[in-house]
């Protein structure tokens, strides 16, 4: 399995997953800026992997704050660093605004450093143990969805074809994946048939990344274009649909990414179960429903243009929204690293976590 973010030898490599499936190539991140830059351009992309990448971005902003730390000037070496600590925050937060993991990371880093008493050496010691707690939390918390996911899948046929959209795998997350991570859980028990993997225009992380990791593990893969979906499902070739998330609303509203909407309403036309993968960092609570999901608007060039070519002729305008909202009543459950649960059911997801 790959792991696209890893702490090694006092930095972050990245597996660049802008040049998958052609290279791989691993950056090695040493600076809150370029921790920065590397999650706008996507180099790590997928909601809880853009998490944890921010989380050693705290990091590696905060050991880039020089103080003074002695013991006499400790209150205001405190003070000052948490201000420029702050400072990139604001930076790290500014990145990508729709995947709420980001800004849970970077909250719970903030919190470290604020309930850390001690010196400004050790609240830096702290956020280093903190981001990589993030880190191998997320990898369990997959692991669980996936097993979580296999227990709520069709029990018919016996193996399943699932297709997913985007890449919601190991290259999304700290490992093993949300929607690929029930997919990797139905394979090893031998309950799944076959991938169907959406390209996912424009950025291509279906037919990309789903695909690449399906062929590392020597799971089937069959890479259809975003239009086909529903003439698969009218054929009978999909039983079920398994997709991440980059924020739900308290009402189980789920964002993804662009074309999931229209995936689940053809599913529903089909009868097909239509599940969302994610983590409970996922949720934001705080919103009511998906109307006030923020969704990142990204450049133009990623419609009209592919390698060299050229598509559209000039004189054309374009919107490329990067995420979509599926309503919660066309989702058949969210299945969370606490179970599988309806999605007007969060607050017992989150309970059912506070009670484990
Ligand atoms: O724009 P991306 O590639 O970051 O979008 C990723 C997705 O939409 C994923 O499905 C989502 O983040 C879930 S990843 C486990």
């Amino acid at each position: 399995m790959v792991y696209p973010v890893i702490w090694k030898d006092n930095s972050v490599s990245l597996i660049d997953q802008t040049r998958l499936p052609n290279e791989y190539t691993v950056v090695e991140i040493h600076r809150s800026e370029d921790m920065a830059q590397a999650i706008t351009t996507m180099i790590v992309r997928g909601a809880p992997a853009i998490g944890v990448a921010a989380a050693y971005g705290m990091y590696l902003g905060a050991r880039e704050i020089e103080t003074s730390d002695s013991e006499v000037l400790l209150q205001e070496d405190r003070h000052e660093f948490l201000v420029k600590l702050e400072q990139v925050a604001k930076l790290l937060r500014s990145t990508r605004p729709t995947a709420v993991n980001l800004f849970w990371a970077i909250g719970r880093m903030m919190q470290t450093a604020y309930e850390t008493l001690g010196t400004v050496a050790e609240i830096k010691q702290a956020l280093l143990e903190t981001a990589k707690k993030i880190n191998a939390e997320d990898l369990q918390t997959c692991q669980a969805i996936g097993d979580h996911g296999l227990a709520a899948l069709p029990k018919n046929p016996e193996q399943l074809i699932i297709l997913t959209h985007c890449n919601a795998g190991a290259l999304a997350t700290a490992g093993y994946g949300t929607a690929l991570g029930v997919v990797r859980s139905a394979w090893k028990e031998g309950r799944l048939a076959r991938v169907y993997a959406d390209e996912t225009r424009p950025r291509l992380q279906g037919a990309k990344l789903t695909a690449w990791e399906c062929v590392q593990e020597g799971i089937p893969v069959t890479v259809i274009t975003d239009n086909m979906a529903a003439h698969c499902m009218k054929q009978g070739l999909i039983d079920a649909v398994v997709v991440g998330a980059d924020r739900i609303a308290a009402n189980g509203d789920a964002a993804n990414k662009i074309g999931t909407y229209s995936l689940a309403i053809v599913a529903k036309a089909h009868n097909i179960p239509f599940f969302v993968a994610a983590p409970l960092s996922t949720v934001d609570f705080e919103l009511i429903d998906g109307s006030q999901i923020p969704i990142e608007e990204r450049h133009p060039q990623e419609i009209y243009q592919i390698g060299e070519t050229i598509l559209t002729p000039p004189g054309v305008e374009f919107y490329n929204p990067a995420f979509d909202v599926t309503p919660a009543h066309l989702i058949t459950a969210i299945i969370t690293e606490n179970g599988a649960f309806p999605p007007g059911d969060l607050l017992n997801a989150k309970n059912a976590k506070i009670s484990n």
